[in-house]
Formats: C-alpha cells, structure tokens, sequence
C-alpha cells in the first residue's frame, strides 16, 4: 500500500470519528444537562412553542418559546398562560419547580407515570386531565433516557447548564 492510500484510510477514520459523535449526540444519549435536553428533544418543540411557529394554533400554551435553547430556558423559569378549555387549570402552574420533577409540568406532558400521579396544592384540579400529552403532539416520544435525564435534571436544581 503506497503513502496516498495510507492517508486516505487514515481520513476515512477520523470522519467515521467524527460521524459516530454526532449520532450519539443526537440520536439519543440525553445528558441530564440543559443543553443536552434541549439539542436532543425540546428543540422540536419550536415547531408549535415560538414566535410565528408553523403549527401554534389559537390554542397553543403562549408562554413557552423553543426557538433557541436561551429563549427555552428563560420561558420554562416562568408558568402557564394561555391555556383554554379541558386545560386552563393549569394556567400559572410553573413549568419546572426546582428540585421537584414530580410537580414539574415539564415532565408531567411527557412523562404518563408522573402526569397520573401529579398532586398540585395549590391548583389540584391541574391533574392527569387537565395535563395534554405532548408526545403525542410531538408524533415522536421521547426516549427513556431523555425522561431520565429530564428528571435528573430538575432534581438536580434546573440549571441552565
Ligand atoms: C403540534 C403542536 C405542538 C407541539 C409539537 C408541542 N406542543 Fe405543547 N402545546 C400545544 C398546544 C395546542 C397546547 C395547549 C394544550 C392543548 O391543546 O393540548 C400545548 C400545551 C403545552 C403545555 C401546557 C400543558 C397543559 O396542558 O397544562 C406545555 C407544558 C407544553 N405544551 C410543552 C411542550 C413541550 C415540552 C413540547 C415538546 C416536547 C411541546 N409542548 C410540543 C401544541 C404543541
């Protein structure tokens, strides 16, 4: 083998290097940091939660904005607004409580388990009911490790990391 093939080989490694990361970032290998959270799942949220989105509807929640992950962090600080209908219990309920994913509507749209066992004090009838499924929305749900993660990293404080 001449030194030209030699380096065509060793080219084709690192790009096989390469491709392998990025799959792994974004194929599923949700890290229980925000950022992670948001470039492998929550980015797609945008499609119906930011300004001008193709499929937000009169009745999209108006508070959450996916468009970029630093509007998506400073949004899911604030509560719900915006809600009508089955859902508008849920109107100022926070997106995420700090240290607490088992109150956290964030999980709670995509998590069933923690939807049925959801509890607010402070607005109980923001329950299962009232709670919509955002992965069926979403048409993809997200993957087990993505919950866990989500769940870590509310449990961890939420930093926006
Ligand atoms: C196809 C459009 C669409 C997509 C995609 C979507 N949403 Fe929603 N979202 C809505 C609508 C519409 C509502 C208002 C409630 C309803 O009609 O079910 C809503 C409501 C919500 C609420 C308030 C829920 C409640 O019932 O109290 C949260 C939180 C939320 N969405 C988060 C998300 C997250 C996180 C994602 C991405 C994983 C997402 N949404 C993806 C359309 C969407």
């Amino acid at each position: 083998m001449n030194r030209s093939n030699l380096n065509y080989l060793a080219l084709g490694a690192v790009a096989m290097l390469a491709g392998c990361t990025t799959t792994a970032a974004s194929s599923g290998d949700p890290q229980p940091h925000f950022s992670s959270l948001y470039s492998t799942y929550l980015a797609n949220c945008a499609q119906c939660h930011a300004p001008g989105a193709v499929g937000a509807t009169s009745t999209t929640e108006k508070s959450l904005d996916f468009a970029t992950q630093a509007a998506a962090y400073t949004s899911l600080s604030g509560t719900a607004t915006g809600l009508t209908g089955n859902q508008q219990a849920c109107n100022g309920v926070a997106f995420v409580v700090k240290d607490k994913p088992a109150s956290s509507l964030l999980l709670a749209v995509l998590d069933s388990a923690t939807r049925t066992a959801i509890d607010l004090t402070a607005t109980p009838n923001c329950d299962h009911n009232a709670i919509s499924d955002m992965a069926l929305k979403m048409g993809t749900p997200p993957s087990a490790a993505f919950l866990t993660a989500l769940n870590t990293w509310i449990a961890n404080g939420a930093p926006n990391d």
